[in-house]
């Protein structure tokens, strides 16, 4: 496979998995399209026209150096320098491929919030508060990210020969919907059993080891679930803390999530929704597991570095 070939299979099965469904996804560029369309001549010279093929755009091929057949990838969930000058020593890497942002994938980063608001609308909160709450949280991570060095690993890879690319919001959805799935064949009726599931799954066995397992953030073992919502896995980072007034209205009983903010499970507690939490790093390494594993069936070397908890499941 080529560079190209395995980010754009990337996105193929982060559409896959989307909460929106494909409809939903065609739908959300279309609207892009337009927008592009009604943009000025000097405005469009500026729009990143991938973004009209992309709907995940905090998931970028930063650079191709060679542009050959890989066989060999360091994959992991943040890449940084350190990660590249081990690539680097490493010798023989044909490509590096990271999880998190960096870039102008980093610069993109609050567009795929977007999905968010289908996400909350999936589980019951009219469109209109939905959008609502999320455009607010989407503008203050814009803002957030503003300031930071997006190209500094972008350039230390340039620098170093190294081809690079990240997948984010599709591994995050590849995890979403694995998680899903386990949810609904299971049915849990009370929070402990929520915890059982995810203590049958490889990513989060490893993570236990570490003492990072699965955590009741809100709420206790033996909390009646109610209606679950797998509101907090993907789109691209953590959404409002509005949301969970909005959400215990439309019936929610019980999130589950990667990680959650101080300020966010305050807002969960006072809304009596109980939250598990999956954990970061092994949820991104599930969903990053899923993808990888489609490059492995074809034959090429994966080396996890960077958190990554490598699970076969083929
Ligand atoms: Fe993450």
């Amino acid at each position: 496979m080529k560079i190209k070939e395995i980010f754009d299979l990337g996105i193929k099965l982060g559409i896959e998995a989307d909460f929106r469904g494909k409809e939903g996804v065609d739908k959300y560029l279309d609207k892009r399209k337009e927008r592009y369309e009604s943009l000025s001549e000097a405005k469009k010279e500026f729009f990143d026209k991938s973004a009209l093929e992309n709907p995940y755009m905090d998931s970028n091929i930063y650079n191709i150096i060679n542009d050959g057949e890989i066989k060999k990838i360091l994959a992991g969930v943040d890449i940084e320098g350190e990660e590249l000058l081990l690539a680097d020593k490493l010798g023989n890497i044909d490509l590096v491929i990271g999880h998190h942002p960096e870039g102008k994938s980093l610069a993109w980063l609050a567009d795929v919030m977007n999905l968010q608001i289908d996400v909350l609308n999936y589980y019951g909160v009219p469109i209109n508060q939905a959008e609502s709450v999320t455009r607010e949280r989407i503008s203050e991570v814009a803002r957030s990210v503003n300031g930071a060095n997006h190209n500094r690993a972008v350039d230390m890879a340039k620098l170093l020969n190294l081809n690079f690319l990240n997948i984010h919001t599709p591994a995050d959805n590849l995890a979403a919907d694995f998680l899903k799935k386990k949810i609904e064949d299971n049915n849990p009726e009370y929070v402990e059993d929520i915890i059982k599931i995810f203590e049958e799954i490889l990513e989060y066995r490893e993570a236990m080891k570490l003492g990072v397992g699965p955590k009741i953030f809100v709420g206790s073992e033996g909390n009646r679930c109610g209606k679950i919502a797998l509101t907090e896995l993907t789109g691209g980072t953590e959404g409002s803390e509005k949301m969970y007034e909005k959400l215990a209205q439309a019936g929610v009983g019980t999130i589950i999530g990667m990680h959650m903010s101080e300020k966010n499970k305050k807002e969960a507690e006072a809304n009596n929704i109980n939250v598990v939490i999956a954990g970061h790093i092994s949820s991104d390494s599930l969903g990053m597991n899923l993808f990888l594993d489609e490059l492995e069936k074809k034959g090429i070397e994966i080396i996890p570095c960077s958190g990554l908890i490598r699970v076969k499941r083929f």
